[in-house]
């Protein structure tokens, strides 16, 4: 038997969110499985530097600067790839963020940019690439969520709602799109390195140059995260390039948690000496 290998030769990626943190991981990786890679992200040097990157690889890059909160960008993105390569095969729906609030305090403006950012792009970039793969015999669309997504989230609402609403689309589209041989999977990561958890929202993405965690972060993480520390971008990135091979061929509809452990752990956290406990035994892990 062949040894098992992420094989994307020949095949066409768009990662949306491209240019950094676990989207840039995702289409880095694709690309070293051998797939050529689109990206699109609001922040063109992101762009750019994916683009040189895939193409010191060997594959072919796109780089597309745009804002995916606008669905015409989200769905012009596809189209562009499709026509740039002739064929649209992956589709990973990374882009999303959050801002913490609590909801009584958010306004109609606020509910609007999180489902924009979240939900309506995804529903946008998924609806324009369906075509495309049911053309190409088959495809595989990956969703990034997030721990969030099943569980409460105060603070959160509005992201927890629209994660949890694409990992439903997830198992719906998994059935719908069975006959055309469309694979589609949620990746629900925890707290992972990307320049967006550092608060770095322009520039590169390069984690070389990223700072170091301070220490009380650090001591948070191992006290809340079975593996005792943050996901790292490649992690992800890893996971998304195997939902899109034939490795993954009888996988459709899964949410997977990649998240060192803290979904099963389900409230349990390390003590100061390591031992796990449930709050109230929790003292302040700040
Ligand atoms: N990092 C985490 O700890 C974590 C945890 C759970 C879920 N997630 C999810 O993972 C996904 C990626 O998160 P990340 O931490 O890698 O993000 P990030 O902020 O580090 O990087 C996101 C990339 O997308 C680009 N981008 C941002 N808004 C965009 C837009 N409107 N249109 C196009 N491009 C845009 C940014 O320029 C950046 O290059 C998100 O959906 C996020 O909700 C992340």
């Amino acid at each position: 038997m062949a040894k098992p290998e992420i094989a994307l030769d020949g095949k066409v990626a768009l990662v949306t969110g491209g240019g950094g943190g676990i989207g840039r991981a995702a289409a880095l990786a694709l690309a070293s499985a051998g797939a050529d890679v689109a990206i699109i992200d609001v922040i063109p040097e992101r762009c750019d530097e994916l683009v040189a990157r895939v193409t010191e690889m060997g594959r072919r890059a796109l780089g597309i600067t745009g804002n995916v909160m606008d669905r015409d960008a989200a769905a012009g993105a596809v189209e562009t790839t499709a026509a740039h390569f002739g064929r649209l095969d992956i589709l990973v729906n990374n882009a999303g963020g959050v801002s913490w609030r609590p909801f009584v305090d958010l306004k109609p403006q606020n509910w609007q940019r999180h489902i924009d950012m979240n939900l309506i792009s995804n529903l946008a970039a998924t609806s324009a690439a369906i075509p495309h793969m049911i053309k190409a015999g088959g495809g595989a669309i990956i969703n990034v969520t997030s721990i969030e997504a099943s569980r409460a989230a105060p603070g959160y609402a509005v992201y927890a709602a629209c994660k949890a609403g694409i990992n439903n689309l997830t198992r719906t589209l998994a059935l719908e799109l069975s006959d055309h041989g469309i694979r589609i999977n949620s990746i629900a990561p925890d707290s992972t390195d990307t320049p967006g958890m550092k608060g770095i929202f322009t520039g590169s993405a390069d984690p070389s140059r990223w700072p170091e965690a301070t220490p009380q972060r650090k001591e948070t993480l191992r006290r809340r995260i079975p593996l005792g520390r943050p996901g790292i971008d490649h992690e992800s990135g890893t996971l998304i390039a195997f939902l899109a091979s034939p490795l993954a061929s009888y996988i459709t509809g899964t949410i997977i948690p990649i998240d060192g452990g803290t979904w099963a752990g389900g409230g349990w956290i390390r003590d100061a000496g390591g031992k796990w406990v449930l709050p109230p035994d929790l003292t302040s892990i700040d």
